[in-house]
């Protein structure tokens, strides 16, 4: 793990790369550190409970409650907190009951997609900073709401893609603007992740203990099943958007990141279910092709003939007149110049065990945003904009054609602007009651 000053350093080295920000990394230490956030977690799942550990890594935060609707998670989360602090946070199945109670002024989300809308919503309307988890939302409407609602309390909302802030991203990104890969009128962003057919498994009585009708929640309730819950919900439709809804948003995120456009005009995708034969319901196979005004992005994924064939496995080739660019995970970056004389170039990541994340300089800039008032570098907008580039390339497949994004009225039109009422059907959903679809 690098030490904090290494942190430090790459944060403020990034100033220069991430727009707006001016990241005084050193306004949060100081006099300010004895501060204690009181630290909420909605989902004390895999996921949410490694925010939640860096946080108390980091010192300001106090969990002083986790909720979850499956008590075996809540208990489990709940042991592993007194065990690092030695308090026990208090432990609650409802979310409104614990943002009522608590009044916490920092919520991590770390539910399952389908919950992330209403899960922040709330939260910051009951005056906490949020940090949810990406996607940000299950379907496009839901993200304007969140948007709309964080500035509205005028709350800090920050996105958990913290590729934002890894060293190894950020210094590519300098390499990639500062057109060391010439210009760029390519990218292919990818995660070709083996897999294969499966095996169905068949529903049964949700676990003792578990909520599984306020799991559901505002989507469709079916049938409980151990692929869905935990962490397979990603697989399902009702509840997650497959692959491109799960990996694709962080890639997605760089490539906007990388240019000055905010949006792609159009958008078409096709997907199947070639190989798979188990119960989950994604798609194992998925092409999206964007095209932006000066240059076309594709998004390939597949869950099957995982190897190493083809060099690297996840990440976006940047394809400049200078070369090719790869923007990897664990394997950094590297760069192939098109002069077969000139030397290969590459970068080697800096990411925290257990899970080759970079959480902590993610967490330090949320709090320096709180308390300096300004935008972080993961804001919800930023985030909604790369979480609608997955739900379009859903939205695309679902239609078996193309649709145009018009991003400043965030609907999608035809060739002549006027709303495609067929595709704007689709960024909304029907929510089941009592639960309601967040207003814009
Ligand atoms: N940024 C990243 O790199 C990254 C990595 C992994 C996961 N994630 C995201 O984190 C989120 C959670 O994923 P996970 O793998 O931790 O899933 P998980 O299943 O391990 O955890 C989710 C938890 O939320 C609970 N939950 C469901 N509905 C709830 C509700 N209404 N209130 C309270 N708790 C509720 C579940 O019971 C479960 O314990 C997903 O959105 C995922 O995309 C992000």
């Amino acid at each position: 793990m690098p030490k904090k000053t290494t942190r430090r350093r790459f944060l403020a080295a990034g100033a220069a790369t991430a727009g707006s920000l001016a990241l005084a990394v050193p306004a949060v230490h100081g006099a300010e550190k004895a501060k204690k956030y009181r630290t909420a977690l909605i989902g004390s799942g895999w996921w949410g409970m490694n925010i939640l550990n860096c946080a108390l890594e980091e010192g300001r935060s106090q969990a002083v409650a986790l909720c979850d609707v499956d008590r075996n998670m809540l208990d489990k989360a709940a042991a592993g907190v007194n065990e690092k602090t030695g308090t026990e946070p208090k432990k609650y199945g409802d979310y409104r009951e614990m943002l009522e109670r608590e009044k916490p002024e920092i919520v991590i989300v770390g539910t399952p997609d389908h919950w992330h809308a209403l899960n922040t919503i709330d939260a910051v309307k009951a005056g906490a900073h949020v940090y949810v988890e990406k996607p940000i939302s299950h379907t496009i409407g839901e993200g304007t709401a969140m948007v709309k609602a964080a500035r509205e309390a005028d709350r800090v909302v920050q996105v958990g893609t913290h590729r934002r802030v890894s060293p190894h991203n950020m210094s590519g990104m300098e390499f990639l603007k500062g057109g060391k890969a010439g210009q760029i009128g390519m990218v292919r962003s990818f995660v070709l992740y083996g897999g294969g057919p499966g095996e169905p498994t068949p529903d049964s009585d949700p676990p003792p203990g578990l909520d599984w009708d306020l799991w559901c929640g505002p989507a469709p309730l079916r049938p409980f099943n151990r692929r869905v819950h935990p962490r397979g919900f990603r697989q399902f439709l009702d509840y997650a958007n497959g692959q491109l809804g799960d990996w694709g948003i962080h890639w997605m995120d760089q490539i906007l990141w990388w240019t000055e456009e905010k949006w792609p005009k159009s958008v078409h995708s096709v997907g199947a279910r070639h190989i798979r034969r188990d119960n989950t319901d994604a798609p194992d196979t998925q092409v999206v092709n964007f095209e932006f005004d000066s240059f076309t992005a594709v998004w390939e994924h597949r869950h099957f003939a995982g190897n190493n064939a083809e060099k690297h496995n996840v990440g976006c080739y940047f394809y400049g007149t200078g070369g090719t660019f790869h923007m990897g995970w664990r394997d950094g970056w590297t760069f192939y110049p098109v002069n077969p004389n000139a030397p290969i170039q590459h970068e080697e990541p800096q990411l925290h065990k257990p899970d080759d994340q970079n959480i902590p300089e993610l967490w330090a800039d949320f709090l320096r945003c709180i308390e300096t008032g300004e935008r972080p570098v993961c804001d919800i907008e930023i985030g909604h904009r790369s979480t609608v580039m997955s739900l379009l390339g859903m939205l695309s497949m679902k239609l078996g054609r193309s649709v145009h994004w018009d991003g400043d009225r965030e609907i999608c039109v035809d060739a002549a602007g006027t709303p495609d009422a067929e595709a704007n059907a689709l960024l909304t959903r029907e929510y089941r009651a009592p639960w309601k679809y967040p207003e814009v």
